[in-house]
């Protein structure tokens, strides 16, 4: 049966691009579909400058919000990253088969380390091994697919890398994973800023829609997008990438393609009332079963108790057979 596993990381509450990029499809397609894991890397939210009772209550809530979108611990196993010891295990020695220049290569590194720069913040040199990290996540599991937004390729592309180099130099351990990105909505743009990612990190939030934003914050932000001074609407993600993202969120909402949607608008403010329209509705029965779940504190730590279980005891036999492949002698 076909493994998947994918991740995601407890640095800002989730947004719209997390949900239609990625978690929409883990909940309608791949759990249904193959042997699934989902997990909340909290290792990797310790890359940044961090407070650690926010980490902890955002990875609380993120594998809540995960089991409001629907998520069904019957069908897969949703857990969070360290409470399995096997990724860390297993980071290091990929980390001693990557080198450093294709590490230094990595688009997310250069964005976030120069960000840290110009803020005179150091960088961690976690952010730099970071996708060491995420190989780690996913060979771990032998997983064959990586259902991920953009933004995530190149860091799957370069564990691919990492399976086959390892495998090449100490026998055959791993599974070489792809990337499955989705067919619309793999790269959600910031509203008041359509060049850049809506991302969770952020610190400019007005371009952004989280998942728990109220109906009003949600249909204010989509109102106020940035989109040009042309007339009419037209699907043309490179010359107006504002209304291009408005009708690629309204696209992942309603089914319709881009470009039959922008047919049936002559101008951006329906377009905008209609895609904030759909979005609180999307969100909608999310937010209530967030709200269910919260008051129920035991059921979240029993699934991810329970999730931890099954996910320890995928990984460990594939973690230790690497370390005996690599040369590591085995505890007596
Ligand atoms: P993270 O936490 O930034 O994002 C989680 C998922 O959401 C997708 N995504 C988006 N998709 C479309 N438009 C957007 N604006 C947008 N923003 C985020 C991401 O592509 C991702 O699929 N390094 C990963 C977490 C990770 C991981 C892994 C993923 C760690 N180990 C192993 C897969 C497998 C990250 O930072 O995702």
């Amino acid at each position: 049966m076909t493994r998947i596993f994918s991740g995601i990381k407890p640095t800002g509450h989730l947004t719209l691009g997390n949900y239609l990029g990625a978690v929409r499809r883990w909940v309608a397609e791949d759990q249904h579909r193959a042997e699934a894991l989902f997990c909340v890397v909290d290792l990797h939210a310790l890359t940044v400058e961090h407070d650690p009772a926010r980490v902890r209550r955002l990875s609380r809530q993120a594998a809540s919000l995960l089991l409001a979108a629907g998520l069904d611990p019957r069908l897969c196993t949703v857990f969070v990253q360290s409470h399995v010891d096997e990724h860390a295990r297993l980071s290091y020695l990929l980390e001693c088969v990557a080198t450093d220049g294709e590490m230094r290569r990595m688009i997310q590194y250069k964005e976030k380390s120069e960000r840290a720069r110009r803020s005179g913040q150091s960088v961690r040199l976690s952010l730099l091994t970071y996708p060491a990290l995420m190989a780690a996540d996913i060979l771990a599991y032998r997983a064959d697919e990586v259902p991920v937004g953009d933004d995530q390729t190149q860091h799957v592309e370069l564990t691919r890398d990492l399976a086959v180099r390892f495998n090449q130099k100490y026998g055959a351990t791993f599974v070489v994973p792809r990337a499955t990105p989705p067919a619309v909505a793999a790269r959600v743009m910031d509203l008041q800023d359509p060049a850049a990612k809506m991302g969770k990190s952020h610190d400019a939030t007005a371009g952004i829609v989280y998942l728990l934003d109220e109906p009003e914050a949600i249909t204010r932000k989509i109102m106020r997008a940035v989109t040009d001074s042309e007339p009419g609407v037209s699907y043309d993600p490179e010359g107006r990438p504002g209304v291009a993202n408005l009708l690629e969120i309204l696209s992942a909402c309603t089914g319709k393609e881009p470009a039959a949607l922008a047919e049936s608008y002559e101008g951006a403010g329906v377009l905008k009332r209609d895609t904030a329209e759909a979005v609180v509705e999307l969100l909608r029965p999310l937010q209530a079963r967030h709200a269910e779940l919260a008051a129920d504190a035991g059921y979240l730590e029993e699934v991810l108790h329970e999730g931890a279980a099954r996910a320890r005891a995928l990984a460990r036999p594939t973690v230790d057979a690497a370390y005996r492949a690599i040369g590591l002698l085995p505890p007596q």
